[in-house]
């Protein structure tokens, strides 16, 4: 079998590649074959970026599918901590591949950042990062109505978005008239794509935000220096992608962001732009449904939201800040305060079933070692009745009161635990309660931010 991959036309500055010309099939590649996919049970910050660090030692490449530098993975090695917006976390890792997907939007400014911040700590992404020429361009003026429309909506229509252009980007993607890294090879495309984008964005902004206008020459210059920067990342990365799959590769999709923020099936208009659930790998990666072979949740052993929205579990505000300054629940991308609350069940539950969840990591156990109580949000009561699904319509979900029950904590330290064993015993109670209430396993429990911190069953 025969797949050349070829993204632009030669003497373009971009890559230009063939796949490789047979496969032969063992039963050693058949083993081995997995895909996995790795997406947030909540509403982001799960701790998916340790996870994601963890579970790249045993892959090939590694994939982020949707959203964009909104997102911020944290990995503690030895005292390094590194956060990544865009980069896949593989990148860590010196013999890992990773991939930038179609279904991710891409600010230039952001990658080229990280790119140099990775080269700073003397981690070279050259020859080992691939960006899908299909993905898109995160421009200033996304950046700038993001923010501005934020500004100027009255306070409790905010989002909270993190101000990095994400909806702008992919409302003009849907719009279909985006600027794609395919665009980047053209510079004759390029340029009149920009000019009548920069234009249409300068009278938006003048007009409805009084905001000052773009200088369309300096923009076009800018992003025809990124191109040149970009170009030796760009492949057709659903080529690669199916191609290592059928080389018996192991591919890792790492999700950003979570369930309750994904556009359609999340806490609706309080959500990002991108849809952040199971089905997105595929279509973000150009990747069939029936090459996947795995999908892992990733819950925290409590609930944080940043932004606005409902929140049933939510903290009331002085143990709320007395919390987060315990468990230092700052947002990684923006430093804002986190929201925090008790585990909810209905929102995990309902990640499991509209992500197909196999099996759960559930991070921060740790955090929890001082509480004396724990409580556990069963069910909610609405209008009166306990309800047995949770209703992803922000402004019911916002009615609905939380049924508790309560556990005893395990008031001792976990960091240094590193099997399920030697959990006390409450612990592992409390773990176990979480499985049987979201109806999936517990396979992975993080008990700190370094990378051994870490107890698989
Ligand atoms: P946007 O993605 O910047 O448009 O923000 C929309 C909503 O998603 C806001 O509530 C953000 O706080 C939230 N959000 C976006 N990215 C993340 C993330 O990586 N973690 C947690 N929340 C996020």
């Amino acid at each position: 079998m025969t797949r050349p991959f070829v993204v632009c036309g030669p003497g373009t500055g971009l890559l230009f590649k063939a796949g490789p010309a047979s496969r032969v099939y063992t039963r050693e590649m058949e083993a081995k074959m997995a895909v996995r996919i790795l997406v947030g049970a909540a509403w982001g910050d799960e701790g998916k970026g340790k996870i994601v660090d963890f579970l790249s030692e045993q892959a090939d490449i590694v994939v982020r599918f949707q959203g964009g530098a909104n997102a911020g993975h944290t990995v503690q090695i030895g005292e390094q901590e590194y956060i990544l917006h865009l980069i896949p976390v593989g990148i860590l890792r010196p013999d890992k591949t990773c991939v930038i997907g179609n279904g991710t939007v891409i600010d230039p400014e952001a990658l080229m950042e990280e790119i140099e911040m990775l080269g700073s700590h003397g981690i070279d992404v050259e020859g080992r990062l691939f960006i899908s020429h299909n993905a898109h361009l995160i421009m200033p003026y996304h950046k700038l109505i993001d923010r501005v429309g934020e500004e100027q909506r009255q306070e409790e229509e905010r989002i909270g978005t993190t101000g990095r252009g994400i909806g702008p980007a992919y409302a003009d993607k849907a719009a279909r008239k985006g600027i794609r890294i395919v665009d980047l090879h053209d510079h004759g495309v390029l340029k009149e794509k920009l000019q009548r984008n920069i234009e249409e964005a300068n009278r938006i902004l003048d007009a409805i935000y009084q905001a000052e206008a773009f200088d369309a020459d300096r923009i076009i210059e800018e992003y025809l220096a990124f191109a040149r920067q970009i170009g030796p990342y760009v492949i057709n990365t659903s080529e690669y992608l199916n191609d290592a799959i059928d080389d018996g590769k192991e591919i890792l999709f790492e999700g950003s962001q979570g369930t309750l923020l994904d556009v359609d099936h999340g806490t609706y208009p309080y959500v990002t732009s991108s849809n952040t659930t199971t089905g997105a790998a595929c279509m973000g990666a150009g990747v069939g449904p029936t090459r996947i072979d795995e999908v892992i949740g990733v819950a925290k052993a409590y609930t944080t939201r940043v932004g606005n929205g409902p929140f049933p579990t939510e903290f009331p505000s002085r143990w709320g800040d007395e919390f987060r300054r315990m468990a230092g629940e700052f947002g990684a991308t923006t430093g804002r305060p986190r929201r925090c609350g008790w585990f909810d069940a209905m929102v995990v539950r309902y990640a499991v079933m509209v992500n197909g969840i196999d099996s759960l990591a559930l991070a921060r156990l740790d955090t929890l070692d001082s509480l004396q109580t724990l409580r556990l949000c069963v069910g909610y009561r609405l209008n009166g009745d306990v309800i047995p699904h949770l209703p992803n319509d922000a402004n019911v979900l916002a009615r609905c009161e939380p049924v508790y029950e309560e556990m005893e904590g395990w008031d001792r330290p976990t960091g240094h635990i590193r099997t399920w064993s030697e959990l006390p015993v409450k612990a592992r109670a409390y773990i176990e309660r979480v499985a049987e209430l979201v109806k999936t396993d517990v396979k992975i429990i993080s008990v700190g931010s370094h990378r051994d911190a870490t107890i698989f069953l």
